[in-house]
């Protein structure tokens, strides 16, 4: 998988995708993330990357000319399966898309900043518009690199157990249950003795009661959905 990222603020992505996880699936070539500056495809003599919005106190948008010169130039190189921009006003990111997003070939994701970008500029080139949560970043470089890290876990081959995405919170509507490691007591209190009972199809029930508890105590809205 590729991914390419159009930002304002490049220096941002130095770190998050240099470690752990992410930092091995790209050494492995599983991904490719190449992080383009938006700046410097400006044609403005001052690099300017902000432009008025129409009508009063509407606060500055990002401009047009350097972001569709940059996603025509990457769109003749190879084919995008998707172009995603990063806005709070997007349809809620979540596991279901993580998965969809995770068997493309070629996504580009664009950082929203300011008051957003232009409608025609939505509408002409974007095939999905997503926000990573009911609040307001400062910009969209971590929506970004929230999509593409839950994303990138999810490519096979990406994660040492093949089987711990299918335990995730969410994959199946649910939370997590909770874990236990040792000691056998801490602070004067044990791990439930099922844990211990070397009984895997009963420990695989209890697990299944407390995820179906603590989702119905937490976020009962995920088992109304589908
Ligand atoms: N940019 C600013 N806030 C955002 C959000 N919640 N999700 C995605 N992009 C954003």
């Amino acid at each position: 998988m590729r991914i390419d990222i159009l930002t304002l603020f490049p220096e941002m992505f130095d770190g998050p995708f240099d470690v752990s996880m992410i930092k091995r699936a790209q050494e492995r070539k599983l991904v490719e993330i190449h992080i383009h500056n938006i700046r410097d495809y400006s044609t403005d003599k001052h690099h300017r990357v902000d432009d008025y919005a129409y009508g009063p106190g509407a606060g500055m948008v990002m401009m047009i000319q350097p972001i569709a010169d940059l996603i025509e130039k990457l769109k003749s190189e190879r084919h995008y399966d998707e172009i995603i921009f990063t806005t709070p006003d997007g349809t809620m990111f979540n596991q279901k898309i993580a998965n969809n997003l995770s068997l493309k070939g070629n996504i580009i994701i664009l950082c929203g900043h300011y008051k957003g970008i232009d409608q025609r500029l939505r509408e002409k080139y974007f095939t999905m518009e997503l926000s990573v949560g009911d609040y307001v970043l400062t910009g969209g470089e971590l929506a970004s690199m929230i999509i593409s890290d839950a994303v990138i876990r999810l490519i096979p081959g990406v994660l040492n157990d093949e089987t711990s995405a299918l335990s995730d919170s969410f994959q199946d509507n649910l939370l997590s249950p909770p874990v236990y490691t040792r000691p056998e007591v801490y602070d004067g209190v044990k791990v439930p003795s099922i844990l211990l009972s070397g009984n895997d199809r009963a420990i695989e029930e209890w697990r299944y009661e407390q995820a179906l508890e603590k989702t119905r105590r937490l976020r009962p809205d995920l088992l109304k959905e589908e």
